[in-house]
């Protein structure tokens, strides 16, 4: 958690970092997020859930959802959004997501980007999600997972040497049981008439100074003392640097979309 709230005093690093990675068809993974949803009204109740600066809440706003809230334990990113969004865009709250200050079926849909797989009490969190969506809402969460590519796997392995040189574990955040399918299935199977999962890739081209900054943004980057980053850094830059001038760097991503048991929401 302090690890978390440190790395969140500078707001916007998620999207900084993923608002660059587009699948195939040129989609970011908010863009996969906001398509998700498409088919409900524009008046659908709509909670994000970890909503980080506010970057997908804009981006459904500006789709013309007009009942749009978001809540995030990180006051910073909270500062970052009321900054984004006007107060007409979103109601923005203050809070943890494994105690949701909101009524039981307060929401159509809950979305929640890069979120789920940090929760510790995951549980919690999603009896919680289950409480606030009314019968037949939808919970749509994007998460990362494991996918075979060089640039990560070079990037995978010099992290690994560094954390060991500088002493330190491996780092473990929120719900490892959410990166396998069975998994993710095992914790929502209990609440959902319908689970999809849809896997997919994102990835973005560039040199590796200009890829650096991106992967330099994850937590077990952050954490390390400074100059065990530089070290990072300089290992991760030659071995992109061995893989050819430009690089493509590719993240999995895997889309979750449940239905709650209950009526179904009109169109
Ligand atoms: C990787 S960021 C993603 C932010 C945003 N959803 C995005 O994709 O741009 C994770 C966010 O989850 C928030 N967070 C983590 N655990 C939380 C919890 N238990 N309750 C509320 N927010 C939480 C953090 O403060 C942070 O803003």
């Amino acid at each position: 958690v302090d690890l978390l709230e440190r790395y969140h005093a500078q707001p916007g690093r998620t999207v900084e970092m993923l608002a660059e990675f587009r699948d195939d068809g040129g989609r970011t993974s908010y863009d996969v997020v906001v398509e998700a949803i498409a088919d409900l009204p524009r008046d659908a109740r709509v909670l994000d859930l970890a909503c980080g600066d506010g970057y997908l809440l804009a981006a459904l706003a500006a789709r013309g959802y007009s009942r749009l809230a978001g809540i995030d334990r990180s006051p910073h990113e909270l500062v970052a959004a009321r900054t984004r969004l006007s107060r007409d865009e979103a109601a923005l709250h203050a809070g943890d997501a494994a105690a949701l200050p909101f009524g039981a079926g307060a929401f159509d849909a809950v979305v929640c980007h890069m979120a789920l797989m940090l929760m510790e009490q995951v549980g919690t969190v999603v009896a919680e999600i289950a409480r606030v969506l009314r019968p037949g809402g939808v919970l749509v969460a994007v998460i990362n997972r494991h996918c075979p590519d060089p640039a990560f796997a070079a990037f995978s392995r010099a992290l690994a040497e560094v954390t060991r040189e500088a002493g330190l574990a491996r780092l473990r955040v929120g719900a490892p049981e959410l990166f396998t399918a069975e998994g993710l299935r095992a914790r929502l199977a209990p609440y959902a008439s319908s689970l999809a999962l849809h896997d997919f890739v994102v990835a973005r081209r560039g040199s590796p100074s200009a890829l650096w900054p991106c992967f330099a943004a994850m937590y077990d980057v952050f954490r390390l003392p400074p100059p065990a980053q530089a070290a990072l850094e300089q290992r991760v830059c030659a071995a992109w640097c061995a893989l050819g001038g430009e690089v493509t760097a590719a993240m999995g991503m895997r889309l979750v979309r449940v239905r709650t048991a209950g009526e179904a929401l009109a169109p």
